[in-house]
């Protein structure tokens, strides 16, 4: 099959190269997925999952990309609960080859039916921001209606779907970003936006949860600003504030079944709108993966469209 591998973590997406690789056997409880829509998350390059196993020893060359939608294929020894021929889409193992492949190896339950009327390109934009999102907002944050909800990174990938899901719930809303952002924040539901590089983000006063997808100086700030017992999630990194009055959570997003069921359903009924980007094909994928341009979404690889 094709893939696309790296070998160099220091090269990052630039030690991409696009080979040939062998089709990844079905383990216990797997599915092989033929891939139809892989998404991509840059910051992998980072993660030593992509590049050791869960022993720590080399795992290169790896195939990159966690987020799939495509047709199962084959089924592992005693698999159940998905057919060959159906349509899903999930979150793939962190540890393991990953989407950036015209075939994948993935464990069923990581995985959830894609209704037919929602297409793969959208299947693939879903898992890992849908799920980061559900999991900051309700599993960690414990986010409650007439809560108030500071939502950086508004515009990008995960804080779309933050700040659509936390509308949903009953929260009020305050998105930050580049001032560029501004619409696309406001667009996807924010009630208010923080230009972060020019209005001064304390004038927010006081909110219930911070959804933190930039770290560093920005997340002590926010750490000020939690009401007493508010919580502050995050998702890029060891926590670098100590909040006074209230809780701070790093996470890892989690494949979940149920959770994906959840955001796929509010796709269909128009609830929940994707954030996609780029969409490039596996031949222009690495071009595509290199762009110095601004990304303006989830970024989708159609491996067979
Ligand atoms: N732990 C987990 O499970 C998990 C899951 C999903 C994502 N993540 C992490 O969450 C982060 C966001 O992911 P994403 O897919 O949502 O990325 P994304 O689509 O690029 O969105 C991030 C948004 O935040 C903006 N931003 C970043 N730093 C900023 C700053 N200093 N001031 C103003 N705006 C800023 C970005 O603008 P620019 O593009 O201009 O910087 C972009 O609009 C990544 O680091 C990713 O690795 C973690």
């Amino acid at each position: 099959m094709r893939a696309i591998v790296v070998t160099d973590q220091a090269a990052g997406t630039a030690g991409m190269t696009l080979v040939e690789r062998p089709q990844p056997p079905a383990a216990i409880n797997d599915v092989i997925v033929q891939v139809h829509a892989s998404g991509f998350v840059p910051t992998e390059m980072a993660w030593p999952s992509t590049w050791t196993d869960r022993r720590d020893r080399d795992r290169t060359p790896s195939i990159p990309g966690h987020e799939l939608a495509g047709v199962v294929s084959a089924l592992g020894y005693g698999t159940t609960g998905l057919s060959v021929g159906q349509r899903v889409f999930g979150l793939t193992d962190w540890h393991r080859d990953g989407t950036l492949a015209e075939y994948a190896a993935v464990e069923a339950r990581n995985l959830a039916p894609l209704p037919g009327d929602v297409d793969f390109t959208v299947g693939a934009s879903l898992p890992i921001s849908g799920l980061t999102a559900w999991q900051g907002l309700f599993d960690h944050g414990r986010l409650q209606a007439g809560q108030s909800v500071l939502v950086h990174g508004a515009a990008g990938a995960v804080g779309t779907m933050v700040t659509q899901l936390a509308r949903e719930r009953g929260a009020y809303v305050i998105g930050t970003g580049r001032a560029a952002d501004r619409e696309k924040a406001l667009d996807f539901g924010a009630q208010e936006f923080v230009d972060l590089e020019n209005d001064a983000l304390e004038d927010v006063g006081h909110v219930d949860l911070v959804f933190d997808v930039i770290g560093g100086d920005i997340q002590k700030r926010s750490a000020r600003l939690l009401r007493p017992n508010g919580t502050l999630v995050s998702v890029v990194g060891p926590p670098e504030a100590r909040p006074a009055n209230g809780l701070i959570v790093d996470f890892v997003v989690e494949a979940d079944r149920t959770q994906l069921t959840e955001i796929v359903h509010r796709v269909r009924d128009g609830r929940l709108r994707p954030n996609i980007g780029n969409i490039a094909t596996l031949d222009d994928a690495i071009t595509t993966l290199n762009s110095p341009q601004r990304t303006k979404g989830k970024t989708i690889i159609l491996i067979h469209p």
